[in-house]
Formats: structure tokens, C-alpha cells, sequence
């Protein structure tokens, strides 16, 4: 078995995957959104300190799972270094208390694995990652060639509806409770502008479009609140699908994959089926509760890096918040 450990952000998860089945043995998250949620976003100080206290919470109920444990795998980048370091260390006191060998796993490889959780992984793909740290699309032939082909200039998507909801005043994480209300509004009534629309790039920008929906809500009442949630969610969805295309032209999607905590969006999901239609792409998606941060995809991940004993030696081990 090998247990899996994630904090790379605001969520404390471990995990035990079964090295034989792939099945998830174990899998227990405590997020911290109603810490943050009066701050708008995450603290990562308070998010390192509530980590401190909720791992060993969640250890301690995997103790008896102790003696068949193979490996500790972590999450080691990318991630607010703060919090990663609380996984790591875990990691590493686990690694030389049972003596067994430690793997480092990258966050962003542990979301595509999230669509293979107790499953065999398929590629090539064509992935969207669309996180609160993360807008990307991949293209991935296996667990070691993933190449970026675009991604954010600036702000994420996830992020993006994060800023908006504080914006509004309606806490954190913004996604879920910017959906919810744009789901009553009118996507037509406030005409923002789709993100590099003339651009020939293929890269991703939501600051314009944030800064955009802050002016709008300068002459609003709450009772617009809804249909700017519903015009803003639109945008930069079509902001998304309009690059999507494009990138299309020259690469035409076989299997098409969206991942990330932001994956959970329906409207975003629904625009994304019209777009690979003509294609005739399967479309793979993470189950729901996998779509945010988790230690079940950290532990998919480790499946793969065990078998090819891909272990870290401790003193090498470090985090570093850097994307990669
Ligand atoms: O993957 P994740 O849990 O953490 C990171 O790796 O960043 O993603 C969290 C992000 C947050 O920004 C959250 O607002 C966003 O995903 N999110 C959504 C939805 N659910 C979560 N964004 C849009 N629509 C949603 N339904
Ligand atoms: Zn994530």
C-alpha cells in the first residue's frame, strides 16, 4: 500500500492506495474554506497552521494501515510553499520511521491522474486544467511527457471566480457560489469583453475580465449581483472555448479531458461537449469529489511512479512554490 499526502493549498488530505488493485483504500480531506471564507481567498499562514493541526487528525486513522506500507507519497510543487512544507515533512518523518522510500509527486500531473482514480490511465489526451493556481492545456502521452501548449498570462479561472465573489462580498471559494448564482441570471445583460479575442495567441488572461466585472459592480445593487455572476461566468467560459477552437484548427482533439477544481463548473462542462462535438472527442472527467484538491490523485500518481521506482531521496526533497 502507499500512503499519499496532500497541502499544497487549503485542503489537508491522506490517502492509501492498494499497490496490486489500484483501489482507494482510505481517503479523508479536511478543507479549510470556512477559515478563509471571511478573508475572500486563502491565508497561507493560517492555511500552514490549520494543516499542522489537521494531518496528524487524519494520520492517526490510518495507523492500522501502517505495516503494509511500501511507500509515502507527497505532494512537493507546485503549491504555496508554506503548506506544502507541512505534507513534506509528514512525508519525510513517515518515510524514515517505517523506512520505506519517499515519492515526490507535482500537483498538476496529480489532477490528470484524477480521471483514473481506481482505474487503468489512458493516453494520449488533450487536457484543460482549470484550478484556482492553474489554467493550462496539455497535451499528454504519459506520466512523463506532458507538454504545456497554453496557459495563463495572469490570473486563473478558478481565481478569477474567487476574486468575483469577493468582490461581491459572498466568501470563499468563489466557484461554486459564482455558478449558483449565475444560474438565476441573465448571461446576456452585461456585454463584457471575451479576454484576447484578437490576440493570435493561445494563452489565457482573467485580470481584464475581473477588473471589468469591479467597474460593473461599481454602479450595481444586489439585485444585478446575479446577472453579472451569470454574464462574468459566460465570458470566461467563452474566453476558454473561443482558444479551445482555435487550437482545434491544428490539433484536433481524439480524447479530450478537463481537470481541476474548477472541472466541477456545468456550464463550463456543457460549452466544452458543444466544442469537441464536430470532433467526435470522448470527453473524460474526474468524479466530483476528485475535481478539487485531493490525496486519492496524489496516490494514483504514485501507482505509476512506484512501479518505476521513481523515489526521491530525503535530503533532496524540497518544496518550491514554482510551477513546472
Ligand atoms: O484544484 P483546486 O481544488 O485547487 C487548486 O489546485 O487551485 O481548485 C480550486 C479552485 C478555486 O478557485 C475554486 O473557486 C474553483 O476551483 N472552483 C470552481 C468551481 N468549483 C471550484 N470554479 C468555477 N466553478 C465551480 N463550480
Ligand atoms: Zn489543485
Amino acid at each position: 500500500m502507499i500512503l499519499s499526502i496532500e497541502s499544497s493549498c487549503d485542503d489537508s488530505a491522506i490517502a492509501i492506495t492498494e499497490i496490486e488493485t489500484k483501489k482507494l483504500l482510505f481517503h479523508k480531506k479536511i478543507s479549510q474554506e470556512l477559515e478563509h471564507s471571511i478573508y475572500g481567498g486563502v491565508v497561507p499562514e493560517l492555511a500552514a497552521r490549520l494543516h499542522a493541526e489537521a494531518l496528524p487528525k487524519i494520520l492517526e486513522q490510518v495507523e492500522p494501515y501502517f505495516e503494509q506500507l511500501k511507500a509515502v507519497a507527497v505532494t512537493s510543487t507546485p503549491g504555496l510553499a508554506v503548506t506544502l512544507v507541512e505534507g513534506v515533512t509528514m512525508a519525510k518523518a513517515i518515510s524514515i520511521a517505517l523506512n520505506i522510500p519517499l515519492i515526490a509527486v507535482n500537483h498538476l500531473v496529480g489532477h490528470i491522474y484524477s480521471l483514473f482514480i481506481e482505474k487503468e490511465a489512458e493516453f494520449p489526451l488533450t487536457v484543460l486544467l482549470v484550478s484556482g493556481g492553474h489554467t493550462q492545456v496539455m497535451q499528454v502521452k504519459s506520466l512523463h511527457n506532458i507538454e504545456t501548449v497554453a496557459k495563463s498570462m495572469d490570473d486563473s479561472f478558478g481565481e478569477s471566480f474567487d476574486k468575483v465573489a469577493k468582490m461581491m462580498n459572498l466568501g470563499y471559494p468563489g466557484g461554486p457560489i459564482i455558478e449558483q448564482m449565475a444560474k438565476d441570471g441573465d448571461r446576456t445583460r452585461y456585454n463584457f469583453t471575451i479576454p484576447l479575442s484578437q490576440s493570435p495567441l493561445i494563452a489565457f488572461s482573467y485580470s481584464g475580465l475581473k477588473n471589468a466585472v469591479r467597474v460593473a459592480l461599481e454602479s450595481a445593487g444586489e439585485d444585478d449581483y446575479k446577472d453579472i455572476a451569470a454574464s462574468f461566468e459566460h465570458i470566461a467560459t467563452m474566453h476558454i472555448v473561443q482558444k479551445l477552437k482555435k487550437y482545434f484548427k491544428t490539433t484536433s482533439p481524439k480524447t479530450f479531458a478537463i481537470v481541476g477544481g474548477a472541472s466541477a463548473n456545468l456550464y463550463l462542462r456543457d460549452e466544452i461537449k458543444k466544442l469537441l462535438k464536430p470532433h467526435n472527442a470522448k470527453l473524460l472527467l474526474s468524479e466530483f469529489k476528485y475535481c478539487s484538491d485531493n490525496a486519492a490523485m496524489i496516490g494514483r500518481v504514485a501507482l505509476e511512479m512506484y512501479e518505476k521506482k521513481m523515489f526521491t531521496p530525503l535530503e533532496k526533497l524540497s518544496t518550491s512554490a514554482k510551477s513546472s
